[in-house]
């Protein structure tokens, strides 16, 4: 299996212009730091692996040594090359962390903030409704208890997101969804377009599933509906997925004519689109979610992780009226149904009025963060938006990726690389992504960003050869 992975990585590269060790080894740290191969694996013996890529021995024994000489495996004497223990930030999310002076701006969470007195009463209101709590112990509908979700969509409704209760599923939140659409309209080999850099659990599981990503170029807006065009006449792709409001890494927003533009370019094509909405109401003026635009070419979820609590684990989703009952049919095969305690949780939440007061709420502390960014960072060429818990930093000439990471992990500051975010076989632009958001308060936030600061003034390479 090991080696199929490794393949199918490294053909997806082919279009890279690197030497093939290179690309190899690029094809290792992307698989490692995915967690597609794991620290312990064994990879393959030097010839079958050859045999399999089309190359020389040669150019593996390079491609090992490269791997080697980063720190991602090891040759063991006599036992073959394994894969290394990570000490590299991936995506997954790891609490607490290790180490107590670290500042991680790697998780794009909401800011820290007291949910317990709310999540206190809606349980308590709950916990006095002895019907409603047997009730909501019983195996449900796989679409989710439908007070529940006239509740959520009226919520969504009044800010701008226009779902229709009777079409409406919960998810386990937005990851969820986006597995859900993979495994209800994709096969093993198909191709999806996406964002130039995207979110890594959505290339985590196309990988997952055979799935080849196709990155199509972007602006300031997010995606270029004649690169679309273009990429659909190439490719034939099955599906898009996008991230129209404050995209993951880029925090691109689409305006109104973009998204139009975009789903002339997907209907001319018979693509569906996946608008992945998960950070969709955390801007106060966001332009009109795609679904509302079409929703028969569209399919919409979004969740409560980014606006109220991750670990609520509550998502939604609405496809296409065709398309309804294959979502049912697949949702009920792969958790029966999401649980009902957690959707009556959100109702309260939003029956208190702390939905809307924890949004506002998370609304001022991120602008509050955002001053300090600029405070900081301003210099520098940097994308934000007063609303988003990311920024994404293109970093100066003087800083090679790698580099600036680990000179930043040094500081016990971490910091998201590029790397993460960019489909096999695209050019890993030199930027990181980093989430303003996850510092536990404003003043370690203020510590990590004054490192940054210092370390992207530095001249790192003073004896850099001409
Ligand atoms: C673009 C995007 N989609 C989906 C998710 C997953 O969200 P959830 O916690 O709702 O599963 C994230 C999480 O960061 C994200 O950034």
């Amino acid at each position: 299996m090991t080696i199929e992975i490794i393949q199918q990585d490294f053909f997806e590269r082919c279009d890279d212009g690197l030497p093939k060790y290179r690309r190899l080894a690029e094809t290792m740290a992307h698989l490692i730091e995915s967690g597609l191969l794991t620290a312990g694996s064994k990879l393959p013996t030097h010839r079958a692996m050859a045999d399999k890529l089309q190359v020389t021995v040669g150019t593996i024994t390079r491609a090992y040594a490269e791997a080697e000489r980063r720190g991602l495996v090891e040759a063991r004497v006599g036992a073959g090359t394994y894969v290394c223990q990570s000490n590299r930030p991936g995506w997954v999310f790891s609490y607490p962390s290790q180490a107590p002076d670290e500042c991680n701006f790697g998780y794009n969470i909401p800011p820290y903030l007291d949910r317990s007195a709310p999540l206190a009463q809606a349980m308590q209101t709950l916990a006095q409704q002895a019907d409603q709590l047997n009730h909501l112990m019983l195996y449900q509908d796989p679409q989710g208890l439908s007070e529940h979700r006239d509740v959520i969509c009226h919520w969504l409704n009044r800010h701008g997101i226009l779902l229709d209760p009777a079409r409406m599923h919960f998810t386990s939140g937005a990851q969820h969804a986006i597995q859900l659409v993979l495994s209800v309209f994709c096969r093993s080999g198909d191709t999806l377009l996406t964002e130039q850099v995207v979110y890594p659990g959505f290339l985590g599981l196309a990988r997952q599933m055979q799935l080849n990503v196709k990155a199509v170029e972007m602006d300031q807006q997010g995606l270029i509906p004649e690169s679309l065009d273009t990429a659909c006449r190439l490719y034939q792709p099955r599906m898009l997925y996008c991230t129209p409001t404050l995209q993951n890494p880029t925090t691109a927003v689409m305006s109104r004519e973009r998204r139009e533009a975009i789903l002339a370019v997907c209907r001319r094509h018979q693509v569906l689109v996946i608008e992945d909405d998960v950070n969709g109401l955390l801007p106060v003026d966001a332009p009109p979610p795609m679904v509302n635009l079409d929703s028969e070419q569209v399919i919409h979820f979004g969740s409560l992780s980014k606006c109220l609590a991750p670990g609520l684990r509550l998502g939604y989703i609405q496809v296409p009226g065709k398309h309804q009952d294959r979502l049912n049919t697949a949702l009920h095969h792969h958790c029966l149904m999401i649980s009902p305690l957690l959707s009556a949780l959100a109702c309260e939440l939003i029956h208190q009025g702390d939905a809307d007061r924890l949004l506002t709420a998370i609304r001022e502390d991120i602008a509050q963060r955002k001053l300090l960014l600029d405070r900081y960072l301003h210099s520098y060429h940097i994308q934000h938006h007063a609303q988003s818990f990311h920024a994404w930093l293109t970093l100066p000439d003087n800083w090679r990726l790698s580099d600036f990471v680990a000179a930043a992990q040094a500081r016990e500051v971490i910091v998201k690389s590029a790397e993460l975010f960019t489909p096999p076989g695209s050019t890993i632009p030199q930027a990181v992504r980093l989430a303003i958001s996850a510092p536990h308060n404003h003043d370690k936030l203020e510590q990590g960003l004054a490192i940054l600061a210092e370390l992207l003034a530095q001249e790192p390479y003073p004896d850099f050869p001409l």
